[in-house]
C-alpha cells in the first residue's frame, strides 16, 4: 500500500498561514511577507511586450532566457563588482525554488543543514524535504547570525549553512566583517554557504554585502529574486548563481521539476533589472519611514526591540500572552516561534502596510501590551 514519504510527513504547514486563517476579516494585517507597492510599470511592460510579440508561448532554455541571465550577470557586476558568467545562473520560480534546488543538489540523507533560528520558515522544511537534518543555531542579542556560532555547529555531517541578510523574520543585516567570516568558514571547512539575498536591496544604512564577494573557492551560492526588490512576489521569478559544476547539478533538478521559469515573468524580470531603479529607492525610503514609526510605537509601548537595518520586519521581545492579546484585538502579527524554537518570546511585525494603518495598529498594540504586562 502506498504510504506518504517520511520526508513530507515531517513537514507541517507554515505557522504564518494558521495566524491568517484565525484572524477576523477586518483585522489590520502586520503579518504580510510581501511589499505593498505595485510592480514597477516598466517591469509589467516587459511582460506585456513579450506577450504581444508572441515570445511567451514556448519553453525558454531550462536555465532561462539568455537575455535575462545576462541581465542577472550585469546586475552582479554593477552592484558587487562580481563577474558572473550568464551560463552560471538559473532563473527559477521565485527564490523559493532556488533554495530547493540548492538543497536538493547538495544534501545527502542525514546530512546537516545549519540555519538561523529564528529564521525563514523554508530552511527547516526544505532541509527535511531534501532528507537532510535541520541544525538551527541561535542568534546574537541583536538578532544577527554569529559566524562563530555557525563555525561551532559544523561537523563532518554538515552539507550546507544558510546565511540570510537582510533577514526574515528579524530585519537584521550582517556586517561586512561577518560576511567575510562566512566566506572564510565556507572555504576553510569546505562546506557550502547558501546566501539567501532576496532582501538585498531593502537596506537602510550602508550596503548589503555578499559572502560571494569574499570567498576564494566555489563554496558560496547566492539565491535572490525579483519578489521583494521589485514587489513581484506574484510573478514567481528568482534565481540562483554559483559555479559551473554546482549550477549543472542544480539544473538536473530544475529541468525535471520545472522545465523553465514562467516566460512572461522572465521578460518582466529582465525589464525590472535593466530598467530604472528609482521605484526601488522610493520603496526603500518609504519602508525606512515606516520602520521608524513602528520602532517609536513599540518603544512607547515599552517593548524591547533591536533596530532592524533592512527588510520590512521588526522582531520585538514580547511578554507571555502578548500575541494572543494582539490577535484578539484584530491586529495580525506572527508569533516568533513560527520561525523556530528560539523565536519563542518574540513576535514578527511586518510594516508592508500604509502608515495610517500602522499607526492604528500601534495604538491597539499599546493597549494590548498594557493588558498583559
Ligand atoms: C528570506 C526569504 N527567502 C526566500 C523567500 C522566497 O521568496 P520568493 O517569493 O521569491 O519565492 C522569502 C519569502 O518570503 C524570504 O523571506
Amino acid at each position: 500500500m502506498t504510504e506518504f514519504s517520511h520526508r513530507v510527513e515531517q513537514v507541517s504547514i507554515s505557522g504564518i498561514r494558521k495566524v491568517f486563517e484565525a484572524a477576523g476579516e477586518d483585522a489590520i494585517n502586520l503579518g504580510i511577507g510581501q511589499p505593498d507597492f505595485p510592480t514597477p510599470e516598466h517591469a509589467c511592460q516587459g511582460a506585456i511586450d513579450a506577450i504581444e510579440n508572441g515570445r511567451t508561448d514556448a519553453y525558454t532554455s531550462n536555465k532561462g532566457t539568455h537575455s535575462l541571465r545576462e541581465a542577472i550577470a550585469t546586475k552582479y557586476d554593477r552592484e558587487y563588482g562580481l563577474e558572473i558568467d550568464p551560463e552560471d545562473a538559473i532563473a527559477t520560480s521565485g527564490g523559493s525554488e532556488a533554495l530547493h534546488l540548492v538543497l536538493e543538489a547538495h544534501v545527502d540523507p542525514g546530512q546537516e543543514v545549519i540555519f538561523p533560528d529564528p529564521g525563514f520558515v523554508s530552511y527547516d522544511a526544505l532541509t527535511r524535504i531534501a532528507d537532510g537534518t535541520p541544525k538551527p543555531v541561535s542568534l546574537r542579542e541583536d538578532l544577527t547570525l554569529d559566524p562563530a556560532a555557525v563555525e561551532a555547529a559544523i561537523t563532518d555531517e554538515t552539507a550546507v549553512f544558510v546565511v540570510n541578510s537582510p533577514a526574515n523574520p528579524t530585519g537584521a543585516v550582517q556586517s561586512e566583517a561577518d560576511m567575510r567570516e562566512f566566506a572564510r568558514i565556507a572555504d576553510e571547512y569546505d562546506v557550502l554557504c547558501l546566501s539567501d539575498e532576496v532582501y538585498e536591496h531593502i537596506v537602510f544604512e550602508g550596503d548589503h554585502r555578499s559572502p560571494l564577494e569574499f570567498s576564494r573557492t566555489d563554496n558560496v551560492v547566492v539565491v535572490s529574486a525579483c519578489s521583494k526588490t521589485y514587489s513581484m512576489t506574484g510573478w514567481r521569478l528568482g534565481w540562483v548563481v554559483g559555479s559551473t559544476r554546482r549550477i549543472e547539478r542544480m539544473l538536473r533538478v530544475h529541468q525535471y521539476a520545472q522545465a523553465c521559469a514562467s516566460a512572461p515573468a522572465q521578460y518582466a524580470a529582465e525589464a525590472a533589472l535593466t530598467g530604472p531603479q528609482e521605484p526601488v529607492d522610493e520603496m526603500v525610503a518609504a519602508f525606512e519611514r515606516r520602520r521608524d514609526v513602528v520602532l517609536d510605537g513599540l518603544e512607547d509601548a515599552g517593548l524591547e526591540v533591536p533596530t532592524p537595518q533592512g527588510a520590512f520586519y521588526v522582531m520585538p521581545k514580547v511578554p507571555e500572552g502578548w500575541c494572543e492579546e494582539v490577535l484578539d484585538r484584530d491586529v495580525i502579527v506572527v508569533p516568533g516561534d513560527a520561525f523556530g524554537a528560539n523565536g519563542e518570546g518574540y513576535a514578527r511585525i511586518s510594516y508592508a502596510t500604509g502608515i495610517a494603518e500602522l499607526k492604528g495598529a500601534l495604538e491597539i498594540i499599546d493597549d494590548a501590551t498594557a493588558a498583559v504586562k
